[in-house]
């Protein structure tokens, strides 16, 4: 069995390493922290329909309120001021700026956003802009099934369209899709989250179109709106995948589980297709590419987004049969015919996923080494823990850990050449952590849902520290 290969000292990372153009920010998303669900012409989202039905989300929660960010925003701003971040991601709700997902345009959603981005100008803090972090209009839902339905490819080059129209002249970064693997896996087959939809067939049918979307939408953005200067590509997900043995077939399975779960979307933007061993297991239950398509897909990303968050042992599963093995983030399992664990001794957050910074590491010159070295920026990276207020504090010193090994092995893959170029810290505030409601907390700011006052954490205190170079 493999062993964590070093511990990481917190104490030793340097900032310098970073360099001073690197990117520091924290990221949210638009359901997770907004609310005002159903102020100013804003339409319903497929999540605000998913919180309504019984079970689905704990405690019943909703991101009716979420953290009131649409109230409260100018706030924010000054705490991520602060903090000295020099850049912030966000996301656009679509169904703010377009009630219905198309034709009409809510001018007050524009307005929204126009406030948020020149504040955060004012501040000097840049914005970098997701247009789909899940929240798709319901009536796109309803007319034409979401992603499965073609329609969907056009609406949202059109949408795409009114934001680079409308915000392009001041956003210069833009994430199309954040983490297309979620809304296949999650949202299309183990229905966990919205639209709730359970299958074996229709992840891989939402995917094929979330990728198409994507290739369009930069299509159309470079043919268009070159002039604005600005860079555009998508953010994915994707865990470490660790050989449990060094037999050849586990080492197989690690490779085999990161190509279903990475490769499956960053192959096609960079080489134009799906991975091989994909097409070799899925057979026709995955869609091709024209090749069109394919010459479209290749080359569609400025950069590479990557959330990262824990690590996991692969095995080869040798076609067991064990349909309940939903095990982490693996993708379909019975497809990969990988068995998924964790070390008893790595440290668990809350939503039970490992602390693993070596795995990180790992996962940076895997990308660079498949993908020939493209820049990297780490769009999501963070912890939930069980965070107490005493006396007024939050000492959340997991979380600094959390924070401080990642980044050490962040620092470490720079050195040995990895083109990481920035990191958003996951999350700015405690918020909406989707079918989990509030009882995830990923926020370096604490967020009270009763008074909705934001208290920082000393993750909060210890992030400010260390972006003003004082932790070396
Ligand atoms: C990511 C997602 C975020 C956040 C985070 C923590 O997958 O993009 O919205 O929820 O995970 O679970």
């Amino acid at each position: 069995m493999n062993l964590p290969e070093k511990e990481y000292n917190i104490s030793k990372i340097n900032m310098g390493t970073f360099g001073k153009d690197f990117v520091w920010g924290t990221a949210t998303s638009a359901y997770q922290i907004e609310g005002g669900y159903n102020e100013n012409g804003k339409g319903p989202s497929i999540w605000d329909a998913f919180c309504t039905i019984p079970g689905k989300i704990k405690n019943g929660d909703t991101g009716n309120i979420a953290c009131d960010h649409f109230n409260r925003f100018k706030d924010d701003i000054k705490l991520l001021k602060d903090l000295g971040v020099n850049s912030y991601r966000l996301s656009l709700s679509w169904s703010r700026i377009m009630p219905e997902g198309k034709n009409k345009v809510n001018e007050d959603g524009i307005n929204f956003y126009n406030d948020i981005i020149d504040e955060l100008l004012k501040n000097d803090i840049t914005p970098w802009v997701t247009l789909y972090h899940w929240d798709l209009p319901l009536a796109l839902q309803l007319e034409d099934d979401g992603w499965l339905g073609e329609s969907i490819i056009n609406n949202f080059v059109t949408y795409a369209d009114v934001c680079f129209k409308r915000f392009g002249d001041r956003v210069k970064n833009w994430i199309t899709l954040n983490e297309p693997w979620v809304v296949a896996i999650l949202g299309h087959g183990h229905g966990v989250f919205a639209p709730g939809r359970v299958s074996e067939v229709e992840p891989y049918r939402a995917a094929h179109n979330l990728l198409l979307a994507h290739a369009h939408t930069v299509d159309h953005y470079r043919n268009n709106y070159s002039s604005q200067n600005g860079n555009i590509g998508i953010t994915n997900n994707c865990d470490w995948r660790e050989p449990l043995t060094e037999s050849q077939s586990d080492i197989e399975a690690s490779q085999r589980a990161l190509e279903f779960f990475l490769g499956w979307f960053a192959d096609p933007v960079y080489f134009g297709d799906y991975p091989q061993v994909m097409k070799d297991r899925i057979g026709n239950k995955l869609p091709d590419f024209t090749p069109e398509q394919k010459k479209l897909l290749k080359g569609s990303s400025d950069f590479f987004g990557l959330n990262h968050y824990t690590t996991m042992y692969a095995a080869n599963k040798n076609g067991t049969e064990d349909k309940t093995d939903v095990h982490g983030n693996g993708g379909i399992s019975e497809d990969q015919d990988v068995s998924l664990s964790v070390d008893d001794r790595w440290k668990l957050t809350k939503m039970n996923w490992a602390v693993v910074p070596w795995g990180c590491k790992k996962l940076l010159h895997w990308i660079s080494d498949r993908y020939d070295n493209p820049d990297i920026y780490i769009t999501e990276n963070g912890c939930a823990f069980d965070d107490k207020v005493v006396e007024g504090q939050i000492d959340d010193s997991d979380r600094v850990e959390y924070f401080s090994t990642y980044l050490a092995a962040c620092e470490e893959a720079i050195k040995e050449g990895v083109n990481l170029k920035g990191y958003f810290a996951w999350s700015f505030l405690d918020n909406f952590e989707w079918n989990s409601g509030y009882s995830k907390r990923f926020g370096i700011y604490y967020v009270d849902f009763e008074t909705l006052e934001r208290i920082p954490k000393s993750s909060a205190k210890w992030f400010k520290k260390f972006l003003s170079g004082q932790i070396s």
